[in-house]
């Protein structure tokens, strides 16, 4: 199977320049599933609530309209974050859409920072679903500081997760190396780029998108420039949790030692 992410820098407000970004950086890329950023085509450094709800859409909105057909033309599966609207709120949502349409959405559970003025927190958990024979799974940026949230993921069975970040912090891509070896599942982080600063707002985004084997290998990760990346994945190495003959990580676990 063929998997990748896309990475670029963004412009605040400008759904439709975002939307020709990624159909010209997907123009010549052939792949089963490709990962674009959280809030790809918004942007990130919203001033307030009002902007926020003028830029959100809901799951079936535009953008979707516009993933679906690229999806359609290129024969590709595409998870993509944006603000999402339903009913009086907005989550930080992430939507795994197929050439038959939306086969999944994802509401980020934990907001990071500001986030937590602007946007409901998911209600969806973490659910995996099936594309091609393959289990998957979906979380959103911040979620990654959470083990549970990945665990949980891989303890439903998910084989790859599918990770859309807008990353401020320099953490995340090593130890997304830890939550690969520890569910033994590959991850594939889409991250944006560039700076944004608006108002008093003012964020550098790192990029460093990058994908991780479930042995810990970084197969490939890449630096702040625009770009897409594909590779060559065997799915169903992330089914087999053994380190050796005598642990299984899942097996192994001991969870009536876990509880508070
Ligand atoms: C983040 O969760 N976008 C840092």
């Amino acid at each position: 199977m063929k998997v990748g992410f896309l990475q670029f820098n963004p412009t605040f407000g400008d759904r439709k320049k975002n939307c020709c970004t990624v159909r010209d950086l997907l123009m010549d890329v052939v792949a089963d599933i490709v990962v674009i950023p959280e809030l790809f085509n918004t942007g990130y450094a919203f001033l307030n609530k009002k902007e926020l709800i003028d830029l959100a859409e809901p799951a079936g909105g535009e953008t979707y309209e516009f993933v679906h057909r690229l999806a359609q033309e290129k024969s590709i599966a595409l998870a993509y974050g944006y603000a999402e609207s339903a009913g009086d709120s907005i989550y930080n949502s992430m939507s795994f859409v197929t050439p038959d349409g939306i086969v999944a959405t994802y509401r980020k559970s934990h907001l990071f920072f500001e986030e937590k003025f602007l946007f409901t927190p998911g209600d969806t958990g973490f659910k995996t679903f099936e594309y091609a024979g393959i289990k998957l799974g979906m979380l959103i940026c911040w979620d990654w500081i959470y083990p549970e949230a990945m665990r949980t993921l891989a303890l439903r069975g998910a084989q790859i997760i599918l990770h859309a970040a807008n990353l401020v912090t320099p953490y995340c891509p090593d130890a997304m190396k830890t939550r690969a070896i520890e569910n033994r599942v590959f991850v594939i982080t889409a991250d944006r780029t560039g700076d944004e600063t608006r108002g008093d707002k003012k964020y550098h985004f790192i990029g460093k998108s990058q994908i991780v084997a479930p042995d810990g290998d970084i197969l490939v990760r890449v630096e702040e420039e625009p770009c897409v990346k594909i590779v060559a994945i065997e799915p169903r190495l992330a089914l087999d949790k053994k380190m050796n003959t005598h642990n299984d990580l899942f097996t192994d676990r001991r969870d009536e030692l876990y509880s508070r």
